[in-house]
C-alpha cells in the first residue's frame, strides 16, 4: 500500500460537479453524478474518475490505499470563499443587543461593531491569533471545507493588517486547509480617522496597499461598499488602485441598502460581489453579463434577521451563484456549511443541486480557482469528501449538522469522524 496513491470505490453517488469554470443559471442544477463511482488520486492530484467497474479494469486496487464508500456519497471538498476568521475578542454582547432590536448599523454607528474587533485584534499577539485561528480552521474542516478565503480588515493600520495576513500565511503552512488571502483595509474607518473617511482612504491608497502588494501578502482586495461605510466613489478609488497593484477584486455589495455595489463590481471586472441582499435588477443583469460570481451568505441574513438575498432570481437570470459562510465575530459567527446549505435551500428557494454547485465549483470560481479545485475532474487537487449518507440530499436534510465522515486533502485523509476528527 502506498500513501500517495488513493482509491475511493463503490460510492453510492460520486457527485463530480464536473467543470473548470463558473456555472451560470440552469447549468447550476447539473451535478454530473456517477452511480457506483470511483476516483483515483496520485501524488495529490485526481487521475481518474468513473464507474467502479471501469476504474478497477484500469487500476490495480492493490497498488492503492483503497476506501470502500459503499452506501456513501462522495463530493468535492467545499470551498468557503468568504470569511473573516482571524480576529481578536468576541461580540456576544452585541448579539444580545441585536436580539433586543438594535440593528447592525445602529451598533456600528455608535462606535461598536467592526471597530470593537479592531481594538481586540490590535491588542492580540501573533500567537493568540494563531491559536484561535487554528481552532476555527479545525472546525471548518469538520464541515468539509478544504479551501477557505480569509480577509484582513480588523487592523485598519499597516502593522495589524500585516499581522492578520501573516497569521494566515503561518496557518496555511501548518494546517491542511488551503487559505486564500484578501486584503480588506476598507472594512471600516478606524477611531483615529473618525469623521475623516476620505483621509483614511488616502492612507490606504498611498501607504498600506502598496506595502501589502510589495510584500505579496494578499491575492484579492475587498471593500465594505455600503451607505455610511465606504461610498461608491471611495470604493472605486480603492479598487482602481488595487487593480493597478495587481490585486483581484471582491466587493461587499448591497448588503444593508441598495447602493449600486453589484453594478460597480461588474464595472470593475470583480471576481465576485458578496452579500447582495438588496441588489437591484440592473445589478443582477450586470453580474450575469460580466461573469461576476454572486456570492450569497445566508447565515448572515439569518443572524442579522434581514430578508435573504434574491438567490432564486439571480439563478433564473443567468448569474453564477456561490454560497459561503461569512464567518466573523459580528454579523455571522458560524463556520457551519451545512447550515448555509440548509438556509439556501429552505429559505432562498435554491435547489439542493444548485446549492452544491454554489459551494463547490462556483465557490472555487469566486476565488479564481475553478481550474484547480471545486470538482472531481482529472487534473484537479484531490480534495474529496465522503459523507455518512448515500446522497448529497442529506446535507440540507440533516439541518445544521455535518454529514461529513471523511475529508481528503491533496489525496490524504485529514479528517475522519470515526477516528475522532482531524488526523494529521
Ligand atoms: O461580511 N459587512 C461587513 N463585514 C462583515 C462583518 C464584519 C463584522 O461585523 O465584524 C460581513 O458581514
Ligand atoms: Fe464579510
Amino acid at each position: 500500500m502506498m500513501n500517495n496513491k488513493l482509491m475511493i470505490k463503490n460510492a453510492a453517488e460520486l457527485v463530480t460537479c464536473s467543470g473548470f469554470k463558473a456555472k451560470h443559471g440552469k447549468e447550476m442544477s447539473e451535478l454530473h453524478i456517477i452511480e457506483d463511482g470511483a476516483v483515483v488520486v496520485e501524488d495529490g492530484i485526481i487521475k481518474a474518475v468513473g464507474k467502479t467497474e471501469d476504474i478497477l479494469k484500469k487500476y490495480d486496487e492493490k497498488d492503492f490505499q483503497a476506501i470502500d464508500a459503499s452506501n456513501k456519497a462522495v463530493l468535492p471538498g467545499f470551498v468557503d470563499s468568504h470569511t473573516h476568521f482571524v480576529f481578536g475578542g468576541y461580540r456576544a454582547e452585541e448579539f444580545s443587543w441585536r436580539l433586543r432590536g438594535d440593528s447592525y448599523m445602529d451598533i456600528m454607528q455608535r462606535g461598536g461593531g467592526i471597530v470593537n474587533t479592531v481594538k481586540a485584534t490590535r491588542e492580540a499577539s501573533f500567537e493568540e491569533l494563531m491559536e484561535t485561528g487554528l481552532k476555527r480552521l479545525d472546525s471548518m474542516l469538520s464541515f468539509g471545507v478544504t479551501t477557505v478565503e480569509g480577509k484582513s480588515g480588523y487592523g485598519l493600520d499597516l502593522e495589524t493588517e500585516i499581522k492578520q495576513l501573516k497569521v494566515m500565511d503561518e496557518l496555511n503552512k501548518i494546517h491542511p486547509l488551503d487559505i486564500v488571502k484578501t486584503f480588506m483595509g476598507a472594512h471600516a474607518t478606524p477611531v483615529e480617522y473618525k469623521g475623516r473617511t476620505d483621509d483614511y482612504v488616502e492612507f490606504m491608497i498611498e501607504k498600506v496597499m502598496p506595502e501589502i502588494a510589495k510584500q505579496n501578502l494578499a491575492e484579492f482586495s475587498d471593500v465594505f461598499c455600503e451607505k455610511n461605510v465606504f461610498s461608491i466613489e471611495q470604493t472605486r478609488r480603492i479598487q482602481e488602485k488595487a487593480k493597478e497593484l495587481g490585486f483581484k477584486i471582491k466587493l461587499h455589495a448591497d448588503e444593508i441598502v441598495q447602493f449600486g455595489g453589484a453594478e460597480l463590481a461588474a464595472e470593475l471586472g470583480a471576481v465576485s460581489a458578496d452579500h447582495l441582499l438588496q441588489v437591484s435588477d440592473k445589478g443582477i443583469e450586470d453580474m450575469a453579463k460580466s461573469g461576476v460570481v454572486a456570492t450569497l451568505l445566508p447565515c448572515t441574513a439569518f443572524s442579522l434577521r434581514e430578508s435573504f438575498a434574491p438567490g432564486r432570481k439571480m439563478i433564473d437570470n443567468g448569474c453564477a451563484v456561490a454560497l459561503a459562510s461569512d464567518f466573523n465575530p459580528g454579523s455571522c459567527f458560524t463556520e457551519n456549511i451545512s447550515l448555509v446549505i440548509a438556509l439556501a435551500t429552505l429559505q432562498m428557494n435554491i435547489r439542493i443541486e444548485e446549492a452544491i454547485t454554489a459551494i463547490t465549483i462556483n465557490a472555487a470560481a469566486a476565488l479564481d480557482r475553478a481550474d484547480e479545485i471545486g470538482s472531481l475532474d482529472p487534473g484537479k487537487k484531490g480534495d474529496i469528501l465522503i459523507l455518512e449518507f448515500p446522497s448529497y440530499k442529506f446535507i440540507p436534510y440533516h439541518i445544521g449538522v455535518s454529514t461529513v465522515e471523511k475529508v481528503i486533502k491533496n489525496g490524504k485523509i485529514v479528517f475522519d469522524k470515526n477516528l475522532g476528527g482531524k488526523i494529521c
